[in-house]
């Protein structure tokens, strides 16, 4: 593991801390502030004068991914201690993808107030955000960004390769695999508990290319974590020591005073898109830089990743895209090792909080195996990986991940097969009387950020158990939802506007023709204005459902996917009240 940069320590003055104003002043409040630690057994000399350092820590015995986040908080705490601060750990909510229904999407915004919010109301002068699991990244980096009070990410860290007969297993996609193998009748039942008892082998977030990998090489790639970060496995030693290098590195980020607003700007988000294009990175990664974009008023349209993906080869041969695992991905030296294959593209001179620029922080890093991580001459997917594409279907546009999709699929024109939700699919997916062949284009809506609600992982639309048992393994499918990082084939996903909201997905109907175009980024849908008008006119828009609480909230106020899906009114870096005058 590479150390940070810079342990410059230029000591500024301890009344400078924002601690200071809980903890300094000569008044009740602080009194009862000081008053109440000692009730705790702390000293004056525990904490006064010291960078107090927040732990912020998604444990749960519901999050699967994070099992070992205490132990963890435990080596932060050496950390953070060593360096000369005082930690304090406050648990934050958890946003375990297995267990959560309907989706952790839901409440990723949720995460991102409580993290600003945490961050801002508490006496604290720097954070470690410990998180790893799909959305608490985003939401923590989002909080974050908005709080602007220095943080450093560190993440869960994937779990182990896992191993089945003479198979090596992946989370999630080799999930995937196996039930479409299942539901086509070839595989027993006594191989499927199998390949349950062993495919989660670890602690740690999924070892695929999935969403937490994807937003880990993210967090790395935008200056947020220490060098190598984001592909040391959860369970090694390497692991524990990353996390007391981390509370050593949270302490000296305070007395810098580094913050979010000075590492996270438009060249920070190119490189995170650079990044999520060249790892052949989890679609949801585009929500949720479009939402950290939004948090520093920068903007950003999806135009801007088919830019760049015009110009980025995906190098890292990995699951769902490719044949490897995060753990490979890592001996073969990880995140910094790939971009120094792309210091052409990338923005090398963006800071990041381990006082150095991302090209000094890089140097050095070398490629120990080019099957894993892939030279320029010899990509995986030259260009394009993820493509956005627009059309009458999709007039603000929707993705699809081209290097996860069979190649023969990318220019497919075929009568629509529409499920009106979710339900209604499951249903029917399976009925033996299903008018569906293999050029079928699937279709589902209200599946979206408001007609879920929550913009569920729904959009790997399951093939139909006939053509299943007919070898069919890949079709065209087209929805408003979005996909699990570890999901693969040829899904059209995020189209906005939703159904939910009048989007034109609402007005499609059986045997209508639609087509993918990928190579001019069109999806077309073969309609006549005669016919459209007389199916806009005869549309009636879904009743209201959401009456009350953190669902309403979020049905009122959450944008689309093209624009992130965050809540309308945390876009921008407009600062919060400082809590210093109570
Ligand atoms: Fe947590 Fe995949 S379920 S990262």
């Amino acid at each position: 593991m590479a150390t940070h940069c810079s342990s410059d320590n230029p000591q500024r003055d301890p009344k400078q801390l924002r601690s200071h104003r809980w903890f300094g002043p000569d008044d009740l409040r602080s009194f009862g502030h000081r008053s109440r630690l000692k009730g705790m057994g702390f000293d004056d000399i525990d904490y006064r004068d010291r960078p107090i350092i927040g732990l912020l820590n998604t444990w749960s015995d519901l999050n699967t991914c994070h099992s070992h986040f205490r132990e963890r908080a435990q080596e932060l705490r050496r950390g953070i201690l060593q360096a000369g601060g005082f930690p304090v750990e406050v648990p934050v909510m958890s946003l375990g993808e297995m267990l959560m229904k309907p989706t952790t999407m839901l409440y990723r915004n949720m995460l991102a107030m409580e993290t600003e919010e945490v961050l801002r109301c508490h006496p604290l002068d720097a954070a470690v955000l410990m998180g790893g699991c799909d959305k608490t990244v985003p939401a923590m980096i989002m909080g974050a960004i908005s709080a602007d009070i220095p943080v450093i990410f560190f993440p869960a860290g994937p779990m182990l390769k896992a191993r089945w007969k003479t198979e090596t297993l992946g989370s999630g996609s080799d999930a995937w695999k196996f039930w479409a193998e299942r539901c086509a009748g070839n595989l027993c039942d006594s191989d499927w508990t199998d390949i349950e008892n062993c495919i989660a082998r670890s602690a740690g977030t999924c070892m695929t290319m999935g969403t937490a990998s994807t937003m880990a090489c993210i967090a790395e790639a935008m200056g947020l974590t220490l060098p190598g970060a984001s592909s040391i496995p959860a369970v090694v030693a390497e692991h524990s020591r990353l996390a007391v290098a981390t509370g050593r590195r949270a302490v000296e980020l305070e007395w810098q005073n580094l913050r979010p607003s000075q590492i996270v700007d438009a060249r920070t988000i190119d490189n995170a898109i650079i990044t999520q294009l060249t790892i052949g990175g989890s679609t949801n990664a585009i929500v949720h830089i479009l939402a950290m974009a939004g948090r520093c008023g920068i903007p950003l349209t999806l135009d801007r990743f088919d830019e760049l993906s015009e110009k980025v080869p995906v190098l890292a041969d990995l699951r769902p895209s490719g044949r490897f695992l995060m753990e490979d991905f890592h001996h073969a030296g990880g995140l910094a090792a790939l971009m120094t294959r792309l210091t052409d593209i990338l923005n090398l001179d963006c800071p990041t909080i381990n006082g150095c620029t991302l090209g000094e922080q890089i140097a050095g890093s070398e490629s120990l195996d080019n099957n894993i991580i892939r030279t320029r001459d010899n990509p995986l997917w030259p260009t394009g990986g993820t493509c956005v594409l627009r059309g009458n279907l999709a007039p603000d546009g929707c993705v699809l991940k081209t290097v996860a999709a069979e190649k023969r699929l990318l220019q497919h024109r075929g009568p629509a097969l529409v499920f009106d939700n979710y339900p209604q699919l499951k249903a029917q997916i399976n009925s033996p009387d299903l008018p569906v062949t293999p050029d079928t284009v699937l279709i589902l809506r209200s599946a979206g950020p408001q007609g879920a609600p929550g913009f569920p992982e729904w959009g790997m639309l399951p093939i139909p158990q006939k053509l299943l048992a007919a070898g069919v393994r890949d079709m065209v499918r087209i929805s408003d939802a979005r996909m699990s990082g570890t999901s693969y084939g040829t899904c059209v996903l995020h189209v906005s506007p939703e159904s939910h909201a009048g989007g034109p997905l609402a007005l499609v109907q059986t045997g209508d023709e639609i087509e993918l175009d990928v190579q001019n980024r069109r999806l077309h849908w073969h309609v006549s204005d005669s016919e459209l008008a007389r199916r806009r006119s005869a549309y009636q828009p879904p009743a209201e459902r959401w009456t009350r609480g953190y669902q309403k909230l979020f049905d009122q106020h959450v944008t689309q996917a093209n624009q992130g899906c965050d809540f309308d009114f945390l876009h921008g870096r407009t600062p919060g009240a400082e809590p210093d005058i109570f």
